[in-house]
């Protein structure tokens, strides 16, 4: 058997396929369909502060290869969080990383410290597509801002602390350095591209809050080539999300620097899919006489 274990931080994960925030509820709703402690980790919807409804309708809006959706980070808030779905979390095995957000950082080391309280969580991971409600732009956009955060959330905690970026950037490379140079256990990428739809017959954005958030396989290649600049800008380890679908795609995020892969919008389409590509996963790495998946990440032949 080959060594699908990989380490992010000091937190090592049994293996490098992991569920993306947003699209794996509290974890609870898939445990239905199968055991979730085969995965490497569970990435939690994204908490608040207060409880939040989310946009107005529509919220999902289909595109060519791909989803638009503007949810508006609906969540139970983090009072009910910690009632309601830490319970189940604490119970499983396998990694749970805590997705958060704010619009402050105080709304951050809040949320930290509320959480440290509690026993369960295995990481942190900082949702910066978010607006700074001081500055107005979203914190993953200005790279003091993203250092601070990252800065002040590891004073709070021990626990791996994983800055997620947005992609709405000029140069990533910029922004994953910044959150390095701060601290950062590591660094997930990427969230949505923003994008938008119209119904020529209607003459409406297809989207309630006319624009959104564009994910599923239209990315990949977007996502991919973050992933390669920012493996060329830092050290630390990268969690490569967008577009996952196969084991191919898998291959391809490791291949170019990622040390793990998160599963976003292809969970909609198969909910049972980060468990069937783990097996796939598995069956390359035997087949291909590889002794751990850590073999791959950044073999990529540039030249
Ligand atoms: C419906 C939906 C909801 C999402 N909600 C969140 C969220 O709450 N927090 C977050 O950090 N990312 C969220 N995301 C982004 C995903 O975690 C992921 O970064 C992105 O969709 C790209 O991966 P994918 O193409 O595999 O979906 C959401 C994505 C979708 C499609």
């Amino acid at each position: 058997m080959s060594d699908l274990s990989v380490n992010i931080g000091d937190l090592r994960l049994a293996n490098p396929i992991l569920a993306a925030s947003g699209t794996f509820g509290y974890g609870s709703e898939v445990a239905r369909l199968y055991d979730v402690n085969i995965l490497g980790g569970i990435v939690t919807k994204t908490i608040t502060r207060a409880q939040r409804p989310g946009n107005p309708p529509d919220r999902l809006a289909e595109t060519p290869s791909g989803i638009l959706n503007s949810i508006g980070l609906a969540n139970v808030g983090i009072d009910n969080f910690i009632s309601d779905k830490l319970p189940f979390l604490r119970s499983l095995s396998t990694s749970v990383i805590v997705n958060i957000a704010g619009e402050s950082i105080d709304d951050f080391l809040f949320l930290i410290d509320r959480l440290e309280e509690h026993q369960g969580i295995d990481g942190y991971e900082l949702n910066l597509s978010c607006p700074n409600v001081a500055g107005g732009l979203d914190f993953g956009i200005d790279p003091k801002l993203a250092g601070k955060i990252v800065k002040e959330t590891k004073k709070r905690s021990k626990k791996c602390i994983i800055p997620k970026l947005t992609p709405n950037i000029t140069d990533i490379a910029v922004i994953a350095k910044a959150v390095e140079d701060n601290g950062a256990d590591a660094i997930s990428l990427i969230n949505t591209i923003v994008g938008m739809s119209v119904n020529v017959s209607t003459k409406r954005p297809k989207l309630g809050e006319i624009m959104g958030g564009l994910s599923g396989p239209a990315i990949r290649p977007v996502a991919l080539a973050m992933v390669y600049k920012a493996r060329k800008a830092v050290k630390i380890p990268l969690i490569g999300i967008g577009g996952i679908s196969s084991v191919n795609d898998v291959l391809e995020f490791l291949i170019t620097g990622a040390s793990a892969v998160q599963i976003g919008t292809f969970n909609f389409v198969n909910p049972k899919a980060p468990i069937e590509i783990l097996k796939e996963l598995e069956q390359y790495l035997e087949t291909n006489n590889f002794t751990s998946v850590k073999e791959l990440s950044g073999s990529l032949i540039t030249r």
